[in-house]
């Protein structure tokens, strides 16, 4: 068989071939319409089931627009949101914008050194302050770093339209002409600032502010489980952006089991950390966490370089873990969208933007400490770890795409799980309580861990 290469994968997701388009041309969804609230109802009635009697969500849940609506208001806009790492942002003036859930913002460092994410719609007459592009012409305050889209240093805002200035706070600096315009005091106008709080490195974003606890609060449980990274000193050294066609929890749910090490990964990840021996911890209201621990055979070379004085991980070990944490990698989701991997060297973290029912917007990142930058092989790790990361990540960008096109035809069958599928199954007992409406704690009694621990 034919190595599917990263080129192909990335034309496959492309819109015009994408579930809802081009694949399926004008053919219609083989599956029955179900309103959000029947979907609702089914979620919840499996997430009821214990793990031996679980089953997949109906496929309404990955395809249908309203249920995606439903979502976005219910998950996503009224729950934290991880949008950046305060590393992207170093110094005053430092700005990445962001289009998140239908709406244009900027994160920026402000003159004080706060962390804020302003709209970037401008208050005089809705223009984009930053449009794609923008800056490039030289018109705009603000340097746009090379190589990257939407992310640079400015000393304040200039809005393109009638230019407008506004400070990195948000507050309106200058408007010319606009004496004659009655009451008009120029201190009343801003950029409209989102509710953000800064976690363990992590800008978190709550579009509708109205979250009921603060980031530190809700990840209280996770926080102790990846102290030991720093990730608040770490630097995220590499993105890769990926259009993906396919619904955010198939990648949610690919990416929280390892059961499919032994398929998707088979020459990758099964033979260091095999499918059967990772598990996952009892049920958080707030977060799931699974460990995906190391072959003994590979611990075992592991200790023998370190003796030699030579390392098997690409960038130096990460100090302080232990030796369970040296020789696993962990898997995170912070409900509902804060996707990570705890390794021994590095930590990555998967920004998610969900954008419709069969598409979302993916960026996969590694972060690593400071020390590591300074090691004089770093360019050449970093480039040897971010080609491993693709490397993995194109086989997952493979099986999603196909399953979501498997949701839409008549041969969809509503599947088993096995029991290294948990974590699916505890995404969906989130989503149920979310249909309850229980915020945002478990509203059951705690699934317990899997194994001996
Ligand atoms: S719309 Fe921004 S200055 Fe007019
Ligand atoms: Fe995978």
């Amino acid at each position: 068989m034919k190595d599917v290469t990263e080129s192909d994968i990335r034309e496959a997701c492309l819109p015009a071939t994408s579930p809802g388009q081009g694949y399926r041309g004008t053919i219609p969804n083989a599956q029955p319409e179900l309103s959000v609230s029947e979907i609702l109802e089914e979620i919840q009635r499996i997430a009821d089931l214990p793990l031996s009697q679980s089953t997949t969500l109906p496929a309404q849940a990955y395809t249908s627009g309203e249920f995606f609506n439903w979502e976005v208001e219910n998950i996503f806009k009224n729950d934290w949101y991880a949008v950046a790492h305060i590393s992207q942002l170093p110094e005053a003036g430092d700005f990445i914008n962001l289009d998140l859930l239908g709406e244009p913002m900027i994160a920026v460092k402000d003159k004080d050194g706060q962390y804020r994410i302003l709209s970037r719609v401008c208050p005089h007459r809705a223009m984009d302050i930053m449009p794609p592009g923008f800056g490039h012409d030289g018109h705009s305050p603000a340097e746009v770093r090379e190589g990257e889209s939407g992310c640079g240093k400015t000393r304040f805002f200039l809005c393109p339209y009638h230019f407008w200035t506004f400070e990195l706070d948000g507050q309106l600096k200058a408007c010319a002409e606009m004496g004659e315009a009655e009451d008009f005091i120029r201190d009343d106008w801003k950029l409209r600032e989102f509710r953000s709080e800064v976690w363990n490195g992590f800008l978190f974003l709550n579009l509708d502010g109205k979250a009921p606890q603060t980031v530190a609060e809700k990840y209280a449980s996770l926080n102790e489980s990846i102290a030991p990274w720093k990730t608040g000193e770490m630097k995220l050294i590499s993105s890769n952006e990926w259009d993906c066609a396919f619904n955010w929890k198939v990648l949610g749910e690919n990416f929280m089991e390892s059961y499919h090490h032994a398929g998707a990964h088979s020459k990758t990840l099964q033979p260091m950390m095999p499918a059967r021996d990772t598990w996952t911890e009892e049920e958080k209201p707030s977060h799931i966490r699974c460990h995906l621990p190391m072959k003994e055979a590979l611990r075992e070379e592991i200790k023998a370089l370190e003796e030699k004085g030579k390392r098997w991980d690409i960038f130096p070990p990460i100090e302080g873990l232990n030796e369970d944490e040296r020789f696993e990698w962990g898997l995170g989701l912070g409900f509902p969208l804060f996707t990570f991997v705890t390794t021994p060297d590095s930590f990555i973290w998967y920004r998610i933007e969900p954008l419709g029912p069969d598409r979302l917007k993916l960026l996969t990142t590694i972060l690593v400490p400071d020390s590591t930058l300074e090691h004089p092989e770093y360019e050449s790790m970093k480039e040897k770890g971010n080609q491993a990361a693709i490397d993995f990540h194109l086989e997952d960008m493979e099986v999603c795409m196909a399953v979501q096109r498997g949701l839409y035809t008549s041969g969809y069958q509503r599947g088993r799980l096995s029991h290294l599928e948990m974590p699916i199954w505890l995404i969906q007992r989130f989503l149920a309580a979310r249909a309850r409406g229980t915020w945002p704690t478990l509203d059951r009694a705690p699934a317990p861990a899997q194994g001996n621990h």
